[in-house]
């Protein structure tokens, strides 16, 4: 029986994608750029089978994330007309339920075992055109390095997908620290948050203009290897986003007394000579930017801290 294999990391967007303006398409209102971890890797394997299974980790997938499989699922077999159902098995070598993007990592090697499977022979932009229609992010996740997520123009998302900008030769010494305070899982998914951000969020439009113009500013500050501009951009951006989403109705709110503590230790340990930068997506955790020289010294200062659970430090994917 054929067997198809692939793996994928997870990404962490610098510039932040936040709200879609086609739900059905799965098109985000911007584009955003992020960059692949190495540390955080899903390996996937699928075969042809009589009835469609999800085994994570070892175990049944949770109901949210079944749902969110089997809607991808439907969606390739109506797309390249086929019939088959299909037997996933899929390792994560990171917690699953630790709030990280698994679901980009998991759509996005899932994406890559069925391209193989069915032999289709997608190359990386289809393969993101694909990935995307399962989880937004997960266009993200096909190539490592730094990518750049195009918005696109048309109405069918074919121009809506992620392009590699630089690989992770580019910048060998970058490293981005995860602190993991919590493992629940979000009381809100992002999919929701970002559906009332949109809608009920006045100053929207706002983060929309300021967040579509520092992506050119990034690029040129990945490019020039300048930590200082790139974490200054990233923080700004994902500061702007919480904003929005606290200046919606309801208000929604990620963070807790936690994440503002690694927040506070991360601006502490910056004024302080070791050059590091913030950036938090939807949950609780936080994420640092920072070079290989500063990691040592960031990931003692984390483990000291009585509010930590876990510090998974990681280098930029390759591939
Ligand atoms: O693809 P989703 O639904 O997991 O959305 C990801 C949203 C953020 O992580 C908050 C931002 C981003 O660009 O990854």
């Amino acid at each position: 029986m054929k067997i198809a294999t692939a793996s994928a990391n997870a990404n962490i967007a610098l510039i932040k994608y936040w709200g879609k303006r086609d739900e059905f398409f799965m098109l985000p209102t911007k584009s955003s750029l992020s960059v692949g971890l190495d540390a955080l890797r899903t390996t996937t394997q699928v075969e042809f089978s009589n009835t469609d299974s999800i085994l994570i980790n070892g175990i049944m997938a949770d109901d949210e994330t079944k749902i969110k499989i089997l809607r991808f699922l439907y969606f390739f077999r109506k797309k390249f007309e086929l019939e088959c159902c299909f037997s996933i098995n899929t390792t994560n070598n990171f917690p699953t339920a630790a709030g990280l993007a698994s679901s980009a990592s998991g759509i996005a090697a899932l994406a890559k075992c069925l391209n193989e499977l069915c032999a289709l022979n997608l190359d990386s932009k289809s393969l993101s055109v694909l990935a995307r229609r399962g989880s937004g992010s997960a266009s993200r996740s096909i190539l490592g390095g730094f990518n750049l997520w195009h918005k696109g123009l048309s109405g069918d998302g074919s121009d809506s997908y992620a392009e590699q900008i630089f690989n992770a030769s580019h910048w060998p010494e970058f490293r981005i620290i995860v602190a993991i305070v919590q493992t629940e899982k979000k009381h809100i998914s992002s999919t929701e948050a970002m559906q009332i951000t949109t809608k009920t969020c006045k100053t929207y439009n706002n983060w929309l203009t300021n967040s579509g113009r520092r992506i050119n500013s990034m690029i040129k500050a990945i490019e020039n290897r300048d930590l200082e501009a790139v974490g200054e951009l990233a923080q700004v951006d994902c500061l702007e986003m919480h904003e929005t989403m606290r200046n919606s109705s309801p208000s929604i709110n990620y963070w807790t007394n936690k994440t503002i503590k690694i927040i506070e230790l991360v601006n502490s340990l910056r004024n302080n000579g070791t050059q590091c930068y913030f950036t938090i997506d939807a949950g609780p955790n936080v994420k640092i930017l920072t070079l290989a020289k500063y990691q040592a010294k960031i990931v003692g200062e984390l483990n000291s801290l009585p509010e930590i659970q876990q510090v998974i430090a990681s280098g930029v994917a390759c591939d």
